[in-house]
């Protein structure tokens, strides 16, 4: 059992309350956990906190409990059914204030519309909508009827659409007529339309009136919102949920060209949820709560929604573009709603920093009281100005490292129990329950100061159940080293025992904070008729911090253009959407491989980076140095 160390004591002040909650946190966790879990609202409680059949684990065996109940009812029945649940702004600048009780009141009523639509219990939902409060009301409304959501990023293509509702056997999807990115109406519904030629398992389309442009409606199959509602019960019972039993579906990216549907359940995620946001975000009952992210994402997921309704906060929802239609949108934002938390994401404030800090200084951001970070590594030079120009030198910033596959906040300061020392760049210290380390590649913990792969030694109860329809693929998260939890990172442990993140360890990419993997966007790639092979690497980007670089072997007879570069950049947000646009592309008669034929990813990388091979590490490389440097130069040349 791996206590964490204090080596810190004397340089700083000593964290008496955080290591005493820690230590016994991780000594005890079963009487710890379920001393947070009844901070929740429970219909039966647990017979065991957990059982625990590596690589299973389930959480508050036993026990039934609802999210939408834990998230609205328990609030409505308190003053909080005045109090403000929701700011939400369009991107056109409209503007909507939902209660708690008008927030109870439409979550029953979409409840109702979903049941009448002949949703069930169990069955699947696929939400692609734009960030309107339509959704996450959704959201609540399929947890209400214990129906499982799949949220999927309105900026996915409709082909991705219909792989994840196929993956899930979605059985209705619900969208809307269009939404507003950079002035601009993103046509939704006939998006959906395509993939819905390519999903049979869909039965019902209910869409949600937002932009109020002309669409077609495929006669009993589409119907919209507003004529469902006219029939819908204003109040559903909500329905009593296992513990265990998944609340959503939520897909990532792996190694394989597959997205994986990560699933996660009620209880568990819910109680390790409501605990990250009183210690990483000191949530109280007057904070304003402005999380940046897409609900498409996992952060939209446990930081719009679950974690700050099931507190009774009031949150912030944006619909559109963070620089759109002036470069202070967001400033503008904080402003008028007076937010107090505001979490963001390093890519968003590098953009920030190079539009320059008088855009910020035009707007009074005096209520801001504590800052957070999420995505991927935030570097010096982004934390101090968001330090100094957002925060005005005065909100700690929150580095949270977490996953979609974590649920919930795993490493992170944690202010709303002690405030620890900050360093920029680094996530500091896990959270209560959380026993994570940096490990060297035979399992061991890795001395300070040292590159090792990031693992969690124990289960956590916002970790996912398993990955739908493919049990095996959850069992590798626990396989590499066997019996701990890998996540696939990079990290350092310093001196003190903080962590430093340093990006992925496996071939997934992060690009403006957005997860793909190299091997989604080489499928996307060879799809193209014209290519023979296609491989992908990832170049440094000062904003976006990863971007992305495609090599492509063309088949015989077709020639290298701009003009194909071009329909290759097409074909693959059209295969995904634009997340998967390629930044540059080169044209190569040979890609570089090991006799196995693996792809030398390290030469791809120098390449891309215009980098010499020595700069660019890796810690397993199955080619010889010779082998490595001829392929390097190779391409170069090519
Ligand atoms: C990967 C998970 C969880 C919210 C959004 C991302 C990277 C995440 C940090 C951070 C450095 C970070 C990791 C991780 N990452 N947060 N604070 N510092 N890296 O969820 O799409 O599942 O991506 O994001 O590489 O493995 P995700």
């Amino acid at each position: 059992m791996a206590e964490l160390s204090l080596p810190f004591e004397s340089r700083y002040f000593p964290l008496k309350k955080f290591f005493d909650i820690y230590n016994r946190s991780i000594q005890e966790p079963e009487a710890f956990w379920a001393e947070q879990a009844r901070q929740l609202d429970w219909f039966k409680t647990w017979d065991k906190v957990l059982e625990w059949e590596p690589p299973f684990a389930r959480w508050f065996t036993g026990a039934q409990l609802n999210a939408s109940y834990n998230c609205v009812d328990r609030h409505v029945k308190t003053w909080r059914r005045s109090k403000v649940a929701m700011y939400w702004e369009g991107e056109p600048g409209d503007t909507r204030v939902l209660s708690y009780s008008t927030l109870y009141g439409a979550v029953n009523r979409f409840a109702s519309v979903l049941k009448n639509c002949g949703v069930g219990k169990g069955d699947r939902v696929a939400l692609y909508l734009p960030m309107i409060p339509e959704l996450p009301i959704f959201m609540l409304a399929c947890g209400r009827i214990g129906a499982v959501h799949t949220v999927v990023f309105s900026g996915f293509s409709a082909q991705a659409l219909a792989d994840r509702i196929n993956d899930a056997q979605v059985k209705l999807l619900v969208t809307a007529d269009g939404g507003f990115r950079r002035g601009k109406v993103v046509p939704l519904k006939s998006i959906a339309d395509e993939a819905l030629t390519m999903s049979p398992s869909v039965e019902r389309t209910i869409v949600v009136k937002r932009a109020d442009v002309p669409i077609s409606m495929k006669p009993s199959r589409d119907l919209w919102l507003h004529d469902l509602l006219d029939k819908a019960a204003p109040f559903v019972q909500p329905e009593p949920m296992a513990s265990n039993d998944p609340l959503y579906i939520l897909y990532t990216s792996g190694t394989t060209g597959k997205p994986k549907g990560v699933v996660h359940g009620t209880g568990g995620y819910l109680v390790h949820n409501y605990c990250a946001y009183k210690w990483a975000f000191d949530l109280k009952e007057e904070s304003v709560y402005w999380c940046s992210a897409d609900v498409g994402w996992v952060t939209g997921h446990s930081s719009i929604v679950y974690a700050p309704l099931s507190h009774g906060a009031a949150i912030v929802l944006y619909e559109g573009a963070p620089d759109y239609p002036t470069i202070d949108r967001w400033w503008d934002i904080i402003e008028k709603y007076g937010v107090t938390i505001f979490y963001t994401s390093p890519t968003a404030i590098r953009m920030f920093m190079g539009y320059g800090e008088e855009w910020v200084h035009r707007h009074d951001l005096s209520s801001l009281e504590l800052l957070g970070s999420v995505g991927e590594p935030i570097n010096t030079q982004a934390w101090l100005w968001f330090y100094r120009h957002i925060g005005g030198e005065r909100c700690p910033i929150v580095d949270t490292w977490w996953q979609t596959e974590t649920g919930g906040i795993m490493i992170s300061p944690t202010p709303g129990i002690e405030r620890l020392p900050l360093k920029p760049g680094s996530a500091t210290l896990p959270l209560p329950g959380v026993d994570a380390d940096v490990v060297d590649e035979t399992g061991k913990s890795a001395p300070p100061e040292e590159r090792g792969w990031l693992v969690i030694k124990k289960p956590w109860p916002g970790m996912l159940l398993s990955i739908h329809g493919d049990p095996e693929r959850y069992r590798q998260y626990w396989s590499r080293f066997p019996g701990v939890y890998y996540t696939g990172d990079y990290a350092v442990k310093d001196r003190d025992g903080y962590f430093w993140i340093l990006g992925r360890a496996d071939e997934v990419l992060k690009i403006a904070g957005h997860r793909i993997g190299t091997a989604e966007l080489e499928d996307a790639a060879t799809s193209h008729p014209q290519v023979a092979e296609a491989a992908v690497a990832s170049k440094g980007d000062p904003v976006k911090g990863e971007s992305i670089v495609l090599f492509v072997r063309l088949k015989e007879g077709s020639t290298p253009s701009p003009g194909l570069k071009n329909e290759l950049s097409e074909h693959m947000r059209g295969k995904i959407g634009p997340i998967a646009t390629p930044d540059e592309v080169y044209f190569t008669t040979k890609l570089p491989k090991t006799r196995s034929g693996k792809i030398m990813r390290r030469v791809l990388k120098a390449v891309a980076n215009n980098t010499s091979i020595g700069d660019v590490t890796t810690l397993e490389d199955e080619a010889s140095v010779e082998e490595v440097v001829k392929a390097y130069q190779e391409l170069k040349k090519a």
